[in-house]
């Protein structure tokens, strides 16, 4: 038997300007996934998600497990009983599908090279190539990245020489190839003090439309590439505000990309909601991923006062410290 868990993430700065290389900030949460793989007689999965009881395992239906057993590990040995607990929220924009991907690549190495230690850029690259397999080629590395290695990550077109780059990625999509440099970020002690509250509108917009719907704004509007680069520049100042533990001052940084974001009309009624009922207790606030539905996220000292607004406005909240440890191995 092998058990492992990866963690959700959130994006703090620089969604939807990542696209067009700008630098985006994510960092590990709390909450994630964890999968249970023991031998079996036969094929069968059980995912928190979806049922109680285990079924038979079928490749079109799990295309993420499919593609790491069948493809990265090129597995052949005895039926696996597959067991996934998830206590992230749903295609929310937290990363459920890296982190999904990057606890059965774990827990599966684990089974299968139980002597070798595992290697959490070689699992971020497998959680990367789950995702991009099951979404037709396009995935950036964000989410399998920050669940991976847990903490505080940039990830940009460039490498940035102002931080401690780790590795390297490209990926061939449908639009040619596309590579991104993942860095690590040293938090600041100051930023132990405070804590992330996410809160989940209920409403799920996928990322893929919500992407084309700001390329078709910037066809349109090319004056709204001001706007990708102001997104940068708040996200350089944020980045600069976490090294040095000024919790005002990321604070601010969140609130000022969300008014970018709504500029380039990916917040919606909900979000706005939330992200403007929290502030009063909050050192910042703003939406946090693609947009349209999906979470906010605030950065606050008060975390019961902030989720007790987000509940009040109709939202879930989930509690996280600040950038979580990455993907681990639970012994039994
Ligand atoms: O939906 P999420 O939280 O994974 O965020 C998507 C972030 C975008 O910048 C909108 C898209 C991307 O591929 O980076």
């Amino acid at each position: 038997m092998s058990t492992a868990f990866a963690p959700g993430k959130c994006i703090l700065f620089g969604e939807h300007a990542v696209v067009y290389g700008h630098p985006a900030v994510a960092v590990a949460i709390d909450a994630g996934v964890e999968v249970k793989l023991e031998f079996s007689e036969q094929w069968e999965i059980r995912n928190s998600y979806h049922t109680n009881k285990y079924v038979e395992f079928k490749a079109e239906k799990n295309p993420h497990i499919q593609h790491i057993i069948s493809e990265i590990f090129e597995y052949n040995g005895s039926p696996l009983r597959i067991n996934i607990q998830s206590n992230l929220f749903s295609a929310a924009g937290l990363g459920s599908s890296a982190a999904l991907s990057n606890a059965m690549g774990a827990a599966l190495h684990q089974l299968t090279k139980p002597n070798e230690e595992i290697n959490l850029i070689k699992l971020a690259k497998i959680g990367h190539s789950a995702e991009a397999s099951a979404q037709a080629g396009r995935a950036s590395p964000t989410d399998s990245a920050t669940s991976s290695l847990g903490g505080c990550i940039v990830v940009s077109g460039e490498k940035i020489e102002s931080l401690n780059h780790v590795y390297d990625t490209k990926l061939l999509t449908p639009e040619g190839e596309r590579s991104w440099s993942i860095h690590s970020v040293e938090l600041h002690k100051n930023i132990n003090d405070a804590w992330l509250v996410l809160g989940f509108t209920g409403e799920a917009a996928p990322t893929g439309d919500m992407v084309s719907g700001v390329a078709n704004r910037l066809k349109e509007n090319p004056a709204l590439h001001d706007e990708m680069q102001a997104i940068e520049n708040i996200t350089k100042a944020g980045l600069t505000a976490l090294e040095l533990g000024n919790l005002e001052a990321v604070g601010m940084a969140m609130n000022s990309c969300h008014e970018k974001l709504k500029i380039l009309g990916v917040s919606n009624e909900s979000l706005d909601n939330m992200v403007t009922a929290t502030r009063e207790y909050s050192f910042g606030s703003k939406l946090t991923g693609a947009g349209g539905g999906g979470c906010m996220v605030a950065l606050t000292e008060n975390p019961e006062r902030v989720a007790q607004e987000i509940e009040l406005c109709g939202g879930k909240p989930l509690i996280s410290r600040f950038g979580s440890r990455g993907a681990k191995i639970r012994k039994e």
